[in-house]
């Protein structure tokens, strides 16, 4: 078990691209951290720089009190996982996890004990004399998640470990990483560019975008309070829909709206962004109406039914409960729940300026 720091971390590749921005994060012993944003953030390129598969530009890693930046990977006591498993296709599943520690001239004995330990904790028993090719692609990420836990590592590196299985079986490898987590309680950091992967498995979440840090915080803290309005839009799906407005007198007015949001006073006046959860807007008649729009797409979820509009010609979304009665076509008045709306800057990183918690 280990704490990680990574202190003032850079990475400009030799081509002079800058694929991670001056980087300060502590990340706590025992703690699931997941980076999350989208293709070419410089996600990988930060958990290679942990694993020291890419080497640092600037700043210092340090795991467990010990300055590693200049350690080889293999002396940093750290295992990764790839979404590209590759196990070794002429040995068995057992020889497979076994492989590493057997490199490292780890006894016989312990070796055994260790690969059955981790074959039960990751149920694979009856698959140990098997080949890769005789295992499904579930099975197969299991069992290099097998390899990884024989090391017993102080730390683990996962880049985006599920994107190579089917939609079903990555929500069951999801729940079952994080049993995994509660019962190794090892050091877990996780890439990955899915956003709901990181706000099921994360204990806190860093929002990473082109290269710099957006936001690090609790799950529910990035949904609720999003630092600005990438944040906002990258967590939470559907996502929030946004309204370029102006804020005048205490007030919010949508462009192209006649009808003003009271919001809190002390904002500063002047062009700004209104970011509404598809769930902050409802049918009820008792809510404050914020417009009649006509519904262009309506999708039955079961549970839920999503609306697809356009709102003073921006286009929007609404979570509403299910309603029969919802077709393509109708016009609808929505209201404003209370809770559900954010005030963003319309400049620079567009940060948010107030709002109300969903
Ligand atoms: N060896 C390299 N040389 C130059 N640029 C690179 C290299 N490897 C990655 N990059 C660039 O750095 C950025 C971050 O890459 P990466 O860390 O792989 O992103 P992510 O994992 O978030 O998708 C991307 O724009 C990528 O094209
Ligand atoms: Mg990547």
């Amino acid at each position: 078990m280990a704490a990680i720091q990574l202190e003032r971390l850079r990475k400009v590749y030799p081509n002079g691209y800058v694929a991670v921005e001056t980087f300060d994060l502590e990340i706590r012993d025992g703690e699931f951290l997941v980076l999350v944003g989208p293709s070419g953030c410089g996600k990988s390129t930060t958990l290679r720089m942990i694993a020291g598969l890419e080497e640092v530009s600037s700043g210092r890693i340090v795991i467990d009190g010990r300055d590693v930046t200049e350690m080889a990977p293999a002396d940093r006591d750290i295992a990764m996982v790839f979404q590209n498993y590759a196990l070794y296709p002429h040995m068995s599943v057992r020889e497979n996890m076994a492989f590493g520690l057997r490199m490292r001239k780890l006894p016989e004995h312990e070796i055994e004990a260790r690969v059955g330990q981790a074959a039960a904790i990751l149920s694979v028993e009856p698959l140990l004399e098997r080949r890769p090719r005789e295992l499904s692609g579930g099975q197969r990420q299991r069992v290099a998640l097998g390899r990884a836990i024989v090391r017993q590592p102080k730390v683990f590196l996962f880049d985006e470990p599920l994107s190579n299985l089917d939609a079903k079986l990555r929500v069951q490898m999801r729940t079952e990483l994080a049993r995994l987590h509660a019962q190794l309680g090892t050091t877990m950091i996780y890439v990955t560019h899915d956003q709901v992967e990181a706000m099921t498995l994360g204990d806190r979440i860093v929002v990473l975008h082109k290269g710099v840090i957006q936001q690090v915080d609790a799950p529910m803290a990035l949904y609720q309070r999003p630092a600005n309005r990438f944040v906002a839009g990258f967590i939470g799906s559907p996502a929030m829909n946004v309204l370029p407005g102006e804020l005048r007198n205490g007030c919010f007015r949508p462009a192209g709206s006649e009808r003003d949001l009271q919001v809190p006073s002390g904002l500063p006046e002047g062009p700004a962004l209104l970011g509404l959860r598809p769930e902050g807007l409802a049918l009820d008649p008792g809510l404050p109406v914020l417009s009649e729009v006509s519904l262009d797409v309506v999708e039955r979820m079961g549970h839920e039914t999503l609306v697809y509009f356009q709102l003073f010609g921006q286009p929007c979304v609404a979570r509403l409960a299910p309603d029969a009665t919802l077709a393509m076509g109708r016009r609808v008045t929505l209201g404003l729940k209370p809770a559900g709306w954010h005030l963003f800057a319309a400049e620079g990183e567009q940060r948010r300026l107030s709002g109300t918690q969903a």
